[in-house]
């Protein structure tokens, strides 16, 4: 969720920070800022204001020299998205500047308590901060009066701080909410994700909760020191940088999102080669254990990734016979239940950096469970925080709408529960092989959905149905559909329809059908011709197995285990093109942010 880069080294820091923002950008704001230092004047920029980062960059002049600089994407919490609220913001002499990201919790205690006589330009809880400082800086130097200030806010923080009376200089903190530091000769970069540091940095290092770091030029040299908020020394563990450009750029796809879902069987395919090597699988024996010794599995997750979690459930409890159960993560951290002996927790999670999911993991983490994260991003918090993790392997996912992760999502949960099963059903390996395939042959006939939702989803609202694994491919495909073309729509187990929502349904309304267990094939058709009875516009999406003549959309069959891996992807297509037709901004739908780090 939005996001901050900081520079000081010899490279235009106006050129870097601007860059690394736009890499931001897919984490979803809404203003931006940036506050620079010019080298003839010695005097200092600002530039912010509701709106896109395009134009922060067209519409300001850049053309000074400069070296040193901080930017900001925000998601408003404190304030309208406005001129005013837009970071970075000052202290009350305008001596010291802040961004910050995250939201802090005990802003008007410490207001009333220290400063109640400063005058506010804003209506954030970021300003608090830059005003301690400030008042502390009276009496301690810069150092000690940002961390006696560190230690006083309570709440969530990726800070970047600059004092204008030393422009060879700049400082940083973070409690909860992402902040890295790029590592080069020729300078410093700060920012909340790793994508704003690859061309700028040979190490980084993920910066732990509730650490200060300041960065100093001398002698054209660039250094970074590390302590925590009594000022005890950190040691850097510094990691290489080993992510591909390429790799973050749309690839000649007009959208992230499409190359994403192109994208799915390669992810599938990767990881076939990462964790079944010669026909077995590498998963760390420490992990397989945790799985078999345990008495319950508790997966905690948010929005697409807790769909995932669900099909998740159906694996472990009919391939690997452990009851399981599923959670969203807000509500876990704060209505806990009652949790069985020698259970384990499971936490999915694309970016690693959910704050609900952080929240239950701390939690978890203090009652002594065993805990592993799946994730994407194998730096992040709750990777790095768990007990042990896994990673999916699905390359950056830039689109706010999760697509290749959940996929990857859903290989690995079958790849655990079929390790961990005594009896293993089918060749897991064979079986994501014929997936592969299926899902190439949906992707390549792409042209013939998008024809299809030109003529058929016009409507406000819509419904999907599904009984079985299919119903949570509802879940997943409504969620899609609703968040990048704002059409109204809900997943519905089939049967659960009439009673009640059935109401709904009239002339033209689209329902949109997932037919691929053979079991229950007959009682979703049976559904799906009450909800034509009322007057729905039908769309069937089926596996050949169990298809009829006048379905909409035919996939080839794979193992009835491994649908939702097959049938989620016209569902995604179907997302995409209807956003397309409606003119929606599909990799930056409103009001949404690809990494939710505030609860
Ligand atoms: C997915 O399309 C959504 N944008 C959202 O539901 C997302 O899955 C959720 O916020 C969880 O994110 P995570 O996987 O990074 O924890
Ligand atoms: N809480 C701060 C604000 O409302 C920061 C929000 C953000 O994380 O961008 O301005």
């Amino acid at each position: 969720m939005c996001g901050i880069v900081g520079y000081l080294g010899e490279k235009k820091a106006t050129d870097v920070i601007l860059a690394g923002l736009e890499k931001l950008e897919y984490r979803g704001y809404d203003s931006c800022g940036i506050f620079f230092h010019v080298e003839k004047t010695n005097d200092f920029i600002t530039y912010k204001d509701k709106g896109r980062i395009s134009h922060l960059i067209n519409d300001f002049n850049y053309k000074f020299d400069n070296h040193l600089g901080i930017g900001h994407t925000r998601w408003a919490t404190h304030g309208k998205p406005n001129r005013e609220n837009s970071h970075p913001h000052f202290s009350f002499s305008t001596r010291f500047a802040i961004v910050h990201n995250g939201v802090i919790e005990n802003y008007r205690e410490l207001t009333a308590k220290y400063i109640p006589d400063v005058e506010f330009a804003s209506e954030t809880d970021t300003e608090v901060i830059v005003n301690l400082i400030e008042h502390f800086a009276t009496e301690l130097s810069i150092e000690e009066a940002i961390r006696k200030t560190l230690s006083l806010i309570e709440g969530s923080y990726a800070l970047l701080i600059v004092d204008k009376q030393n422009s060879n200089a700049m400082y940083a903190a973070k409690n909860k909410s992402p902040l890295l530091i790029g590592i080069a000769p020729n300078g410093i970069t700060l920012a909340s994700d790793v994508m704003a540091l690859v061309e700028h940095a040979e190490t980084y290092i993920p910066i732990e909760d509730k650490t200060f770091v300041s960065v100093f030029a001398s002698d054209d040299k660039f250094e970074y020191a590390m302590v925590d908020i009594i000022g005890v020394p950190v040691i850097p563990k510094p990691l290489k940088m080993d992510i591909v450009l390429e790799d973050i750029g749309k690839g000649g796809y007009s959208h992230y999102m499409l190359k994403e879902i192109c994208e799915q069987p390669s992810v599938v395919r990767k990881i076939m080669d990462k964790y079944l090597v010669n026909g077995n699988t590498v998963i760390p024996d420490a992990i397989v254990k945790l799985f078999q010794n345990t008495n319950r599995i508790y997966i905690v997750a948010a929005g697409t990734s807790m769909h995932a979690g669900y099909v998740g459930k159906y694996y472990f409890e009919h391939v690997s016979m452990i009851p399981t159960e599923v959670f969203i993560a807000s509500e876990f951290a704060y209505n806990q239940p009652l949790i069985v002996d020698n259970p384990l927790f499971v936490f999915i999670s694309q970016s690693g950096e959910t704050a609900d999911l952080r929240a239950c993991l701390l939690r978890v983490k203090e009652l002594g469970h065993k805990t592993i994260t799946i994730t994407n991003v194998p730096t992040s918090t709750l990777a790095r925080e768990a007990d042990h993790f896994l990673e999916i392997f699905a390359g950056p996912e830039i689109a706010v709408a999760s697509t290749k992760a959940y996929v990857g999502q859903v290989t690995i949960l079958a790849l655990l529960a079929y390790i961990v099963a005594k009896r293993k059903p089918f060749d897991l390996h064979l079986e994501l092989s014929k997936v592969a395939i299926a899902m190439d042959a949906v992707i390549d006939n792409r042209e013939y959905i998008d024809n299809l939702v030109k003529d058929k989803l016009t409507k406000r609202n819509c419904f999907y149905i599904g009984r079985g694994l299919d119903y949570y491919t509802c879940l997943e495909a409504a969620l899609k559909l609703k968040e990048i073309s704002y059409i109204q729509t809900e997943g519905f187990a089939a049967g659960e329809l009439k009673h009640g929502t059935i109401a709904l349904i009239e002339d033209g309304i689209p329902v949109i059908a997932i037919i691929s267990q053979a079991h229950i094939a007959n009682n979703t058709r049976a559904n799906i011709r009450e909800v034509m009875a009322r007057g729905a516009e039908v769309i069937v999406i089926a596996l050949t197995a169990v298809s009829d003549l006048t379905d909409d959309i035919v996939l080839m069959d794979v193992n009835e285990m491994l649908t939702p891996l097959v049938t989620v992807i016209p569902t995604q297509l179907i997302a995409y093109y209807s956003a397309l037709h409606l003119g929606k901004d599909i990799d930056k739908p409103r009001n949404l942010a690809k990494s939710v780090t505030v609860e």
